[in-house]
């Protein structure tokens, strides 16, 4: 009975396999079969030996054999698909990302006087401390909570640099899991899609809270508060400070104070993540009022912020964590143990970024351009959302109330389209959008409003 010997060669192991005529063909790895020798020999010998056929094959074996393929991130995987896609009248409203009437990414004119200047300057490249630029972490809380807030003249707020928002966030989330351990906390239903995997890594257990009334479009109000009230105390409750993602959804000001009055009643911890300040309302201190309306009522609170949408810094990954403790000796101390944290998750953050804020912030003349040019996009972003309902109103004659798509504030809209629906979006239209029916409109100009409000129309009318 004839007998071959498979010898299947990687670059640091070599595996042999003895196969019987009764697995002829079907050679199968794993159990007692499968040997491993350190031996090294050429990968495309046949040697023949004492009844036996001995191959060697170039097939590498793995060590990452176990690991499985990954699903694409269900927001940048849509990008992905819209670069494959050839067609021509394509638009891509997935990923949040603002651009111009021309559908062009825009650089703000006033990082490229930042960069221009720290070029002139000729500025090294030296590591930054842990807790990041000490210029950048000035103008960043300040900006926040308003220069003057007396918080931060008591030395209350403990601020680090952070790798954009998403890093403050999961920073943030590593000194939740370390110090209060067991302690839940409370996103939003829905939610944007990283915050549920940020939670997840750092092992912090999560649940949800009612936000989002399909009904309405609009906010479940009670839901919300009923929610907060019945969590265990003590948890923390993340909050969009503005311009909720994915919904577009804020809730009014005299519904913010409720909500913090709940949060009090519950000792919960509020944690802000404020991805879109001066981005929503075109003001930055209108898009901070929720956070300063907590902060006012001297309540400890969390604040994520990021750069990325309104300074366009998407790719510098810059933002802050900031922590407002009710005494500085706290403040001292958690900064302290955020540095701790970030030190063996990445040593310090990046200056560019850093810089370019601290510039911008710092030079009275840049800020006040900062602020038109924010006036600018967030007003683009208007005009598209006011454009988008009135083509969708005027072509749609089914009686629809389409009115909820100009109460939503921000770069998003939610749609209210279903899974299937935004299938239909991009199948058969080539708009890429995530498949909760968020649209993002930065992505959106006012040529191709027509275009959206027809495929919007059909999706929701004839696909169920
Ligand atoms: C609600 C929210 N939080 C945080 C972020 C973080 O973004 P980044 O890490 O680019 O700052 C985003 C980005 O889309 C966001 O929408």
């Amino acid at each position: 009975m004839a007998s071959a010997m498979l010898s299947i060669t990687s670059p640091s192991t070599s595996a042999s396999l003895s196969m019987h005529d009764s697995h002829k063909g079907k050679p199968h790895f794993g159990g007692s079969s499968l040997r491993f020798s350190k031996e090294k020999g050429n990968p495309f010998s046949s040697v023949r030996s004492s009844g036996r056929i001995s191959m060697s094959l170039a097939v590498n074996i793995s060590r990452f054999e176990g690991i499985p393929m990954a699903p694409p991130d269900p927001i940048l995987g849509v990008s992905e698909a819209f670069r494959a896609d050839s067609n021509e009248v394509k638009l891509n409203l997935g990923v949040g990302a603002y651009r111009t009437e021309d559908l062009q990414p825009y650089v703000l004119n006033v990082v490229k006087k930042a960069e221009n200047l720290m070029l002139e300057r000729g500025e090294n490249k030296e590591y930054l401390p842990i807790e990041g630029l000490a210029a950048f972490n000035k103008a960043t809380v300040e900006l926040l909570l308003g220069a003057d807030n007396p918080v931060i003249k008591q030395q209350r707020v403990a601020t680090v640099q952070g790798l954009s928002g998403t890093g403050s966030l999961r920073l943030a989330a590593a000194l939740i899991e370390r110090y209060f351990p067991g302690a839940k906390v409370l996103i939003s239903s829905p939610t944007w899609g990283n915050h549920k995997n940020i939670f997840n890594d750092a092992r912090v257990p999560w649940s949800e809270y009612r936000y989002y009334d399909p009904k309405t479009v609009g906010l479940d109000f009670e839901g919300m508060i009923e929610d907060i009230k019945a969590a265990p105390e003590g948890s923390f409750v993340l909050l969009h400070g503005c311009a909720h993602n994915p919904t577009g959804i804020d809730p009014t000001p005299e519904q913010w104070e409720k909500i913090a009055d709940v949060i009090q009643q519950k000792n919960h911890i509020p944690f802000f993540d404020v991805a879109y300040q001066g981005f929503a309302s075109g003001s930055l201190d209108e898009d901070a009022a929720s956070v300063r309306l907590f902060v006012a009522r001297g309540m400890e609170v969390l604040v994520a912020q990021s750069y990325s949408k309104n300074l366009g810094l998407y790719a510098e990954r810059i933002g802050a964590m900031n922590v407002v403790s009710s005494s500085p000796e706290a403040a001292a101390r958690v900064k302290s143990q955020l540095k701790r944290l970030a030190r063996p998750m990445y040593s310090n953050p990046p200056v560019h970024g850093a810089r370019i804020v601290a510039n911008v912030v710092g030079d009275p003349a840049l800020f006040s351009e900062w602020k038109a040019e924010m006036e600018m996009m967030a007003g683009r972003i208007k005009n598209v959302r006011q454009k988008l309902f009135d083509s969708i109103s005027s072509k749609d004659k089914s009686g629809k109330d389409w009115s909820f798509i100009l109460k939503q504030i921000g770069m998003f809209s939610y749609t209210g389209l279903n899974k299937n629906q935004s299938d239909n979006m991009t199948n058969k239209w080539h708009v890429y959008m995530t498949k909760d029916g968020r649209i993002s409109l930065a992505g959106l100009s006012l040529a191709k409003c027509e275009y959206l409000a027809d495929a919007i129309i059909d999706s929701f009318h004839n696909v169920s």
